[in-house]
């Protein structure tokens, strides 16, 4: 088992990604601490205790930086510590440039960014204390490419690239690395919302022919969080097929 009683801290956990990685983090031997606005991560807690893995579920929203802080005493104060970051919770509000509204702007840069921000502020200190930690979050291959109408969420996906190698410089003393994912097409909620005639017309600019699944990412997040990593911090790697060119 590659996190064998390691804690991991997983946000958006309910659904697509996240859930995946839950999952795939459980099976692994973890102890899972699911975040999310939906309800929802209430059954997906319920299922991994059943399946003999010791989670539990807090409903937090990441843009509430009090929240954030608190929900982070509580889960330390069950588990003891926390290894694991995974700063997945990310949502959408396409709009291109001339239309975007400030409301669409700052709400992906409030969940997205400071969400992120929260979180890695919140959980460090902790990490620093156990002179150990990983901290892995979602950027995007749009990141490194740009996208037609996601003026606001290509800022915060780039903006997480720059933070995580800031936090490489400034945590590494401590033992703690950071890196981030740039996930390519994922088929889930998040891009159920996509056009099908835009989804058609990616499917030729994927060089491996095809969407990824939410597991081809947690087995990104996985190898990021575990020892096999031990010597990578800083890095944002690219999982979508040879897409981001
Ligand atoms: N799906 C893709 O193709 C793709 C591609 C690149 C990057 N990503 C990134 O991967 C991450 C996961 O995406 P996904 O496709 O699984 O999305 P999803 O919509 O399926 O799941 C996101 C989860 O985050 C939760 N969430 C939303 N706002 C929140 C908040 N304020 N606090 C806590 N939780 C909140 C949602 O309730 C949901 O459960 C996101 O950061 C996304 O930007 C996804």
């Amino acid at each position: 088992m590659r996190l064998k009683n390691k804690v991991a801290l997983i946000t958006g956990g309910a659904n697509g990604i996240g859930l995946a990685t839950a999952e795939r983090f459980a099976k692994e031997g973890a102890k899972i601490i699911l975040w999310d606005v939906s309800g929802k991560g209430n059954d997906v807690v319920t299922r991994l205790k059943k399946e003999g893995c010791d989670a539990i579920f807090q409903k937090v929203s990441v843009t509430n930086q009090e929240e954030v802080q608190q929900a982070v005493a509580a889960a330390h104060a069950h588990f003891g510590r926390i290894d694991i970051l995974i700063n997945n919770a990310g949502i959408t509000k396409d709009r291109t440039l001339l239309k975007m509204s400030k409301q669409e702007w700052d709400d992906v840069i409030a969940v997205n960014l400071t969400g992120v921000f929260n979180c890695t502020q919140a959980v460090a200190p902790i990490m620093k204390e156990q002179n150990y930690g990983r901290i892995v979050s979602a950027s995007s291959n749009v990141a490194i490419r740009g996208n037609f109408g996601q003026t606001n969420y290509v800022a915060t996906k780039s903006a997480i690239i720059g933070m995580t190698k800031v936090w490489a410089m400034e945590l590494g003393k401590f033992g703690i690395t950071a890196n981030c994912i740039a996930p390519g097409f994922i088929t889930t909620a998040m891009t159920d919302l996509m056009p099908e005639e835009v989804r058609q017309q990616s499917l030729p600019l994927i060089p491996l022919g095809k969407w990824g699944v939410p597991e081809d990412i947690a087995n990104g997040y996985l190898y990021l969080a575990s020892d096999e990593a031990s010597f990578v911090s800083g890095i944002c790697l690219t999982i979508d097929g040879g897409a981001a060119r």
